[in-house]
């Protein structure tokens, strides 16, 4: 009888919550009960209040059991884990469970399922279809597909993936690159993480997918080194690829090269955006440039470079394989396809969901997120990281995507959703906003640099009740200085985090009523 399947995320989130304890007590009970069983170190099923999540593989499909400490195992396996049974932590078949059975998983479709050190395992679920398509067509033809799927940038800024690869396509130059941009900084994201620890083919597959489609024969993944985990999934997979044929001289068999390179940045936020990005990649200090050019004219070492958010570029191998109608048709408005959104904070369900663009926040926060782990009401939602809006109750008809968040001053960034129950103090969030561009500011532009610094003490000011209305106006003369004179959005964004909270909690600034003070500062947006 071949040894019994079971899953142990080696995830990071999951080892946080003393999965490896859990994966060796399993080991040790198999054994003491003489069970032979192969326990496979996935990737989370980004359920984390379940993790760590064991499966067991049956041959029914796969059972979960969670949230499982090492304590429990002994009492698990008595109870018939080892056959896919029990009654204590059990949560029946994976795919029903309710968080993951109403998903799209689209991008994150293999994520948790395969085992992700298996080059074999992901092709047997699908994986490297897009890649072998993408081998086999001009490269003119691979950017007019993913230009028809309606592809935009998960990295933040919306931007049609199709037309950023064609403007790199057309330009001249002797060498070409793909930077895949996994510094991941916002607050509340890890959806980067995710995929690089449980999916890593798949953001090979893309990145080497955009290398074919650009002419570039070399790409870079940047990766934070705040992600050991990631990091080291990575390395693994790209010198099993490599050995696959599916990099080097001849990617998958296209008859052209493309190789990736992964550079460990330090974990400044603003190495996140590109062009800082580029200047770490180069040996530089990571300080913002102007553009133009743009990267995709002139990028990392003044080749033309197409800068990509991670999931952006995973998100290519299914649009290559399913076709361009497939991804678009479904979606809100502009924004096609699918968004892999991330509730985190104090939320009951923290996890990773993807879904069709268009579902509300509220939907994301109450039903699917099961409101918040306190058990309090939801005050305050942050969307899209630390230069996001918060966004009150009042506004949780908000359609998840780009331009219905935009129309509301708000933005998706990444897809991180941070909740906060009525505790919060919505000034000290005003305060935390600016203090952090404080801190984060490269130092480039007069407006970021000193407008944070200048930021923070108005709002300390105003905190300690002096002069509260006269600062409230300065305030919003700064900021708006900060978002149409900063060089890129760091400080440009950093207001919307600021005139939201003052916007729809004035009374937590000492300012009232809540009309009139929305009044006073209706103008700025
Ligand atoms: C301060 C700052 C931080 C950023 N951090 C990230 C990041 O961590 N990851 C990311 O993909 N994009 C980040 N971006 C956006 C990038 O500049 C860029 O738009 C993105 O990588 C492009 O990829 P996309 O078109 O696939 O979204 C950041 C931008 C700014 C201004
Ligand atoms: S806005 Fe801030 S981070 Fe961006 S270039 Fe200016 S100083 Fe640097």
């Amino acid at each position: 009888m071949s040894a019994r399947r079971i899953f142990v995320p080696g995830d990071a989130g999951a080892l946080a919550v003393g999965a490896d304890d859990v994966a060796a007590a399993i080991a040790r009970a198999a054994a003491a009960a003489g069970v032979a069983v192969e326990i496979v170190r996935n990737g989370s099923r980004g359920l984390y209040w379940l993790e760590p999540l064991v499966e067991v593989e049956t041959p029914t499909g796969r059972v979960a059991f969670g949230p499982v400490a090492a304590e429990d195992v002994p009492g698990l396996i008595a109870a018939g884990l080892l056959e896919g049974k029990g009654e204590r932590l059990f949560l029946g078949p994976t795919a029903e469970i309710p968080f993951l059975k109403a998903q799209t998983r689209f991008t994150f479709a293999r994520c948790g399922i395969v085992d992700p050190a298996s080059l074999a395992d992901y092709r047997a679920h699908g994986g490297g279809v897009g890649l072998m398509r993408a081998a086999a067509l001009p490269p003119a033809e691979i950017v007019a597909t993913v230009t028809a799927s309606g592809l935009r940038g998960r990295g933040g800024a919306g931007f049609p993936t199709g037309i950023k690869w064609k403007t790199v396509l057309e330009a001249a130059g002797a060498r070409k690159f793909i930077v895949a941009n996994a510094d991941e900084g916002d607050s509340g994201t890890f959806a980067d993480r995710m995929l690089m620890e449980g999916d890593p083919f798949a953001v090979i597959e893309g990145m080497a997918i955009a290398g074919l489609a650009v002419g570039a024969t070399r790409g870079y993944l940047y990766i934070r080194s705040e992600y050991p985990h990631a990091i080291a999934r990575m390395e693994a997979a790209i010198a099993t690829a490599r050995a696959a044929g599916w990099l080097g001289a001849d990617c998958a068999g296209s008859g052209r090269a493309f190789e990736i390179e992964l550079r460990v940045g330090a974990g400044a936020y603003v190495c996140g955006e590109e062009t800082a990005l580029l200047e770490s990649i180069e040996g530089e200090r990571g300080e913002v440039r102007a553009k133009p050019p743009l990267p995709a004219h002139k990028g990392l070492f003044g080749a033309p470079t197409a800068v990509n958010n991670l999931v952006t570029l995973a998100s290519v191998p299914f649009i290559l394989a399913e076709g361009a109608e497939a991804y678009a048709a479904i979606g809100f408005g502009r924004s096609r396809g699918t968004m892999p959104i991330q509730l985190a904070g104090n939320i009951r369900h923290g996890g990773l969901f993807e879904a069709a663009f268009g579902v509300t926040l509220g939907e994301l926060v109450e039903a699917i997120g099961g409101g918040t782990l306190t058990g309090r009401p939801v005050r305050a939602v942050q969307v899209g990281g630390p230069l996001g809006a918060y966004f009150p109750p009042s506004l949780f008809d908000t359609p998840f995507d780009y331009e219905s968040f935009a129309a509301r001053d708000g933005l998706i960034g990444h897809g991180g959703i941070v909740v906060f129950d009525d505790t919060v103090e919505m000034a000290a969030m005003a305060r935390f906003a600016m203090e952090f561009c404080a801190l984060e500011s490269c130092g480039k532009c007069t407006p970021c640099r000193i407008g944070s610094t200048r930021g923070v003490e108005l709002l300390d000011a105003m905190i300690a009740g002096r002069e509260v209305a006269k600062n409230a106006a300065l305030l919003e003369d700064l900021c708006d200085i900060m978002k149409f004179g900063s060089l890129c959005a760091l400080g440009g964004f950093t207001p919307y985090p600021v005139m939201s909270a003052l916007r729809h909690y004035p009374a937590d600034f000492g300012l009232a009523p809540a009309a009139s003070a929305e009044k006073e500062i209706a103008t700025w947006a």
